[in-house]
């Protein structure tokens, strides 16, 4: 049964796609499809210090994940704004053919529709909620606060993308080693959030800092493993509640609560082509 698959079972998605031909990229940006991994691929990037103290890696609930996210959620967790936000940097940055995976997924893609990808993993917590993911063609469940190693092979991705989900993170080291593992070289990541959370699962360095401690948080995640290369980061924040920078056109928006509210982030890196 899906809900009990032992962690690491790559499960089909209920839609099954064939895979086909990578098509070269036509984006402008210069990332290009990734060359074939190379025997150097095979090596984990190795973590050169740690980020978080053991304080800072403490969540107010100490119940196993697992059980925390037993019942699916069908819910979105960020507003309109930001999922558009997301999906517009997912088409400048990420290209058709491409073998993506989307770590601590849910139900719900914010990958581009209209591009067709080769294979998309899904990862997550609740078999349930990756089965009802339209863009996964397969899917694994795997608490990444017990084992942080991806039975995902080395040099294999193109992109891997973490969506609003970094703060769970208590060995976020050992994940981004991992994520550099599984990233042909030249692959991209993309962390993305916002400032909502379930406040009793995230870490206390998370919890406690502010927007710019916790982008420089995830700038350091990056920056700890070997082989990645400066993160770059992206920020989109609403515009000020004061009445002078708001339009008359957000104001009335705002009063049928569909402004957008919740800000952007996204840090992004790639894996080097060489070791630095
Ligand atoms: C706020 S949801 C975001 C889901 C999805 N990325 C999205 O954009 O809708 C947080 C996700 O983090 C994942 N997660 C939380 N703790 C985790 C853990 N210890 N190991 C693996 N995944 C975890 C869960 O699968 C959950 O769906």
């Amino acid at each position: 049964m899906l809900l009990r698959a032992p962690p690491q079972t790559l499960w089909p998605s209920p839609r099954p796609r064939l895979l086909s031909p990578a098509p070269r990229c036509s984006n402008s940006n210069d990332a290009q499809p990734s060359p074939a991994p190379s025997s150097q691929t095979a090596a984990a990037g190795s973590v050169r210090r740690l980020v978080l103290p053991p304080e800072g890696r403490a969540k107010l609930d100490p119940r196993p994940d697992r059980d925390f996210y037993a019942f699916p959620r069908l819910v979105t967790h960020v507003d309109d704004g930001f999922i558009a936000a997301l999906t517009d940097l997912y088409r400048e940055r990420l290209c058709a053919g491409w073998d993506v995976l989307d770590l601590m997924s849910s139900w719900v893609s914010h990958l581009p529709p209209e591009v067709p990808f080769r294979r998309v993993v899904g990862h997550g917590l609740n078999a349930q909620e990756l089965a009802r993911n339209p863009r996964l063609d397969y899917f694994f469940v795997k608490d990444l606060n017990t084992d942080q190693q991806l039975e995902l092979e080395s040099g294999s991705f193109d992109a891997v993308l973490c969506t609003v989900s970094v703060q769970y993170l208590q060995s976020p080291e050992k994940v981004f080693a991992e994520i550099l593992r599984v990233l042909k070289p030249g692959g991209v990541c993309i962390v993305s959030f916002s400032n909502r959370m379930f406040y009793e699962k995230a870490i206390a360095a998370w919890r406690e800092g502010t927007a710019y401690s916790r982008v420089q948080l995830v700038t350091q995640y990056f920056q700890c493993v070997e082989g990645f290369t400066q993160p770059e980061v992206i920020r989109k924040l609403p515009s000020a509640g004061g009445s002078a920078s708001v339009s008359p056109l957000d104001a009335v928006m705002r009063l049928f609560g569909m402004a957008s509210s919740d800000p952007f982030y996204a840090v992004i890196s790639y894996r080097n082509f060489k070791p630095m």
